[in-house]
């Protein structure tokens, strides 16, 4: 193996010691195994972070050295993210809050009578932004391959009225971790003039992202995905379309000047740029923190990381593989590349109450539900037995029954092998033996509440 990608230790990163309670009163070390939703910190970003905050002042408005210091680190952060998204020139990066806000942005931006294309099988984030613009939205139906993915939107563009189009599309299922063929989707939808949103908030944590390579035109990404919880993301990509457009907030920032006019109503000439969609008082800590995260990522190497991160989904998916009661989500079939990031049933199981189980009873954490893409994890459960909560468990129902949601495990460049050799133990013992504690459903949570009497149930 080459130096390039010699695996590489998993990195360090906040929580890694913590201790959590076990229904039992034991306490284990926690096992976050819900990297999808949000990733813990990464040690270097907290140091970075730490080191800075003394420094810390307001940006763009201080005539003094702590504004001005914070100012250069807020525009210095947008180089770094730029670098590491390998943009184009005349690229722009404009920090948000978060992915939901980047495409919520970007629909605000599209010029009128744009149709968008998206298939059913996006995260609420990037399904739903463009009707709530405003926008036609085609939805795309649930591909079964990489191949029919790329041949229904081909399709669908061919049959499209001609006009602005865009697609927007994943480039890492939340729910199964596959990738999706994003520069042959790009490909296809340049060629009927469409342009694309890539939403990277599951692939940017796990693989070297180039805009440029994939061609796509702008990418939106989350930093509490990206080791960096400080309440910032991004959507990068081409100015035209983000200059020509209303500005996303009115407010400070965002002006250029401000004058009141004669006939008494007050003339705005917004800026250009990313200041256009930054209205108010930036989060310059969550900004250096993304900046922080894209330079540890680019040290540390996405070919040793991604290298590591393929022995722990082989691994997973084998020992997954062993256990006959557990069913495997998947769009594209057994073999497709994922990344971190796999979902599953469990025969007999609620899911609710097996992730309950694997908390209180493993001290490992996962994420149960619909997980915001309710239109994909219908299609792969194939019914509908129990009405989903917005983005959670289902509505109560009983240990045992059958419920339309899945358990979803998760992780990174932070994970030690042994929190997948737990989970697997977990899993395997929890289908083998049952749960070693029963549970009640408390305000829509699955809790513990007495130990069952193995010998009674053995009797
Ligand atoms: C693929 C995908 N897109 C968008 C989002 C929304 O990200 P955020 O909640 O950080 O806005 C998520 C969050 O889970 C996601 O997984």
């Amino acid at each position: 193996m080459s130096l390039s990608t010699e695996i590489c230790a998993p990195l360090a990163v906040l929580g890694h010691d913590v201790q959590v309670p076990l229904a039992s009163g034991e306490k284990v070390g926690y096992a976050a195994l819900d990297y999808a939703a949000s990733a813990p910190a990464l040690q270097r970003v907290w140091d970075d972070v730490a080191a800075y905050a003394p420094y810390y002042g307001s940006v763009h408005r201080g005539a003094g050295y702590l504004s001005q210091l914070s100012t250069d680190l807020f525009e210095q952060s947008r180089r770094t993210v730029a670098d590491f998204l390998d943009l184009r020139d005349g690229d722009q990066v404009v920090f948000t809050r978060a992915t939901t806000d980047s495409l919520n942005l970007l629909a605000s931006a599209v010029p009128a009578g744009t149709r968008v294309f998206a298939f059913e099988t996006e995260h609420h984030a990037s399904l739903l932004p463009w009707a709530h613009a405003g926008l036609e939205v085609d939805y795309l139906r649930a591909p079964r391959s990489r191949a029919e993915a790329v041949a229904a939107l081909d399709a669908a563009l061919a049959a499209a009225p001609e006009g602005p189009k865009l697609l927007c599309v994943t480039g890492a299922s939340n729910v199964t971790g596959e990738l999706w063929p994003v520069a042959e989707l790009t490909a296809t939808a340049h060629r009927h003039g469409a342009r694309v949103v890539l939403d990277a908030a599951q692939l940017a944590p796990h693989h070297r992202v180039s805009v440029r390579e994939l061609g796509v035109d702008w990418i939106a990404f989350s930093g509490h995905k990206l080791y960096a919880p400080f309440g910032a993301g991004v959507l990068a990509g081409r100015s035209d379309w983000l200059d020509a457009a209303e500005p996303y907030l009115a407010g400070g920032g965002a002006t250029r000047t401000v004058a009141r006019e004669a006939d008494g109503s007050v003339a705005v000439q917004w800026h250009t740029g990313p200041a256009r969609h930054e209205a108010g008082s930036p989060n310059v800590i969550g900004a250096y923190a993304i900046a922080s995260a894209c330079r540890a990522l680019t040290e540390a190497g996405f070919d040793a990381l991604e290298a590591r991160e393929r022995l722990l989904v082989e691994r997973l998916t084998a020992g997954l593989a062993e256990i006959p009661q557990v069913k495997v989500l998947s769009l594209f079939g057994p073999d497709s590349a994922r990344v971190g990031v796999l979902s599953f049933v469990v025969q007999g199981w609620n899911s609710s109450h097996f992730s309950a189980a694997l908390s209180a009873e493993y001290g490992i954490g996962v994420r149960d539900g619909l997980f915001c893409a309710h239109p994909l994890v219908r299609t792969l459960l194939g019914d509908e037995e129990v009405a989903p909560s917005e983005c959670g468990a289902p509505e109560p129902s009983l240990p045992g029954e059958r419920s339309l949601n899945a358990i979803r495990v998760s992780f990174g460049a932070g994970t030690p092998d042994e929190h997948v050799e737990r989970f697997l133990t977990a899993v395997r013992e929890l289908v083998t033996d049952g749960a070693a504690w029963n549970y009640r459903n408390e305000g829509g949570r699955c809790v513990p509440t007495v130990e069952v009497d193995r010998s009674r149930r053995e009797g």
